[in-house]
């Protein structure tokens, strides 16, 4: 049985990504390794929509989330975290390891934040120094409002917006100098279609600036040190010489396609998704803020999810991502990001259908897979 692996990352990586990385290893130390590795962040600065200088870090996402901390905030200072699922939570628990303050403002999963309330925490508390947010939060499938959030700070000199863009950037477009953001962060095995293991990075002026005053420990990820030699074409440890040389193979794939082409690649898919789930009788979790890089569909009133993501496993070979904490069992998780293609939409589909055809579920059978084919036609 084919493996189909449709889980918000990792996700299946093309073949002639794959193949670029077959080749026989180079030294990094090398003119020829610096000319890959600048070639890769030269690259990296059109899908973040950035003139600055994207640092390429071997970690995987949550290092770079790590680094964006410990790299621009001191002990005690206090930043505003949007905890709308499982990758806001995240942030709360890297603030709370570096000794940082936290205000935390829960958002109900599924939804939004709303910029009007941050503006109103921020009024009442002057002294935050960074919102941190996400762009795509994968644990719900729920894209935040990041533009009208940066208009809130990118006149302040005194607060920084930390975004991780990690099943963002590549996905949708999140336009870092134009929004004003301070810090964007993205990972490889997400909408850039290679296996785990590279996270990107980018600061504005402002936040190299909160860089110079911060006093929280930090070495392997101490991105000034990234800065210097990323300038010099190369990182200050030994890079991910493998994964650099795919993500080129990659980045030059988007530059062929251009980055509209990729953004409105990922909008069909999902658009096809949710209403062939529709179809069905299956809501999206989302409803009003999807995300484009994965479709977070809920299991039907009295079917366990659980059950649906088993059953695409062992009849079909699928799989899908589950649900966390109070989403658990009651949604499945499916990525438009990666080498994800019509065929494979229509299969998880269908596949779903069958599934829940044996479960005695009713509904009006083949709907899903004839209403995605037909948005599907639009690719
Ligand atoms: C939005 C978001 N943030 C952070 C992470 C953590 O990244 P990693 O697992 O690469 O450390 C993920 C990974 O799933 C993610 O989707």
């Amino acid at each position: 049985m084919k493996n189909y692996v449709l889980t918000p990352g990792p996700v299946p990586v093309p073949e002639f990504v794959m193949l670029e990385m077959a080749k026989p290893i180079i030294h990094h130390r090398t003119e020829e390794f610096e000319a890959i590795f600048s070639k890769a962040t030269e690259g990296l600065k059109k899908v973040f929509m950035t003139k600055e200088e994207v640092l390429i870090l071997a970690s995987s996402g949550t290092g770079a989330m790590d680094a964006a901390i410990s790299n621009t905030l001191s002990k005690g200072d206090k930043a505003l975290v949007i905890n709308g699922g499982k990758f806001g939570e995240r942030w709360l628990k890297i603030c709370k390891a570096y000794g940082v303050e936290t205000i935390e403002h829960k958002v109900e999963w599924g939804h939004a934040v709303q910029p009007l309330q941050i503006k109103e925490i921020l009024k009442g508390n002057s002294d935050i120094k960074a919102i941190l947010v996400q762009a795509s939060e994968t644990s719900t499938g729920v894209e935040h409002p990041i533009k009208d959030i940066a208009k809130l700070t990118k006149d302040r000199n005194d607060i920084i917006l930390i975004v991780d863009g990690i099943t963002a950037v590549g996905a949708f477009p999140v336009e870092f100098d134009n929004w004003g953001i301070d810090i964007l962060i993205g990972g490889s095995q997400k909408a850039f279609m290679m296996p785990p293991g590279l996270a990107f990075i980018v600061l504005s002026q402002k936040a190299w600036e909160f860089s110079k005053k911060s006093d929280l420990p930090k070495f392997y990820l101490d991105l000034t040190q990234a800065h210097k030699n990323s300038l010099k074409k190369t990182s200050p440890w030994t890079p991910a010489v493998t994964l650099v040389i795919g993500l080129n193979a990659v980045l030059g794939y988007f530059d062929k396609i251009g980055l509209e082409s990729l953004f409105k690649r990922h909008a069909i898919l999902s658009e096809a998704t949710v209403e062939g789930f529709k179809a069905i009788g299956l809501e999206n979790f989302a409803e009003g803020c999807t995300s484009t890089a994965l479709s977070v569909i809920k299991a039907p009133e009295g079917v366990d999810a659980s059950l649906i993501i088993k059953g695409l496993k062992e009849k079909y070979g699928m799989i899908v991502a589950g649900g966390q904490d109070q989403a658990k069992g009651k949604i499945f998780r499916i990525t438009h990001m990666g080498y994800v293609d019509k065929g494979d939409i229509i299969a998880v589909i269908a596949g779903v259908e069958g599934i829940l055809s044996e479960l005695g579920h009713k509904f009006d059978s083949g709907a899903g897979v004839a209403k995605a084919t037909s948005i599907l036609d639009k690719l």
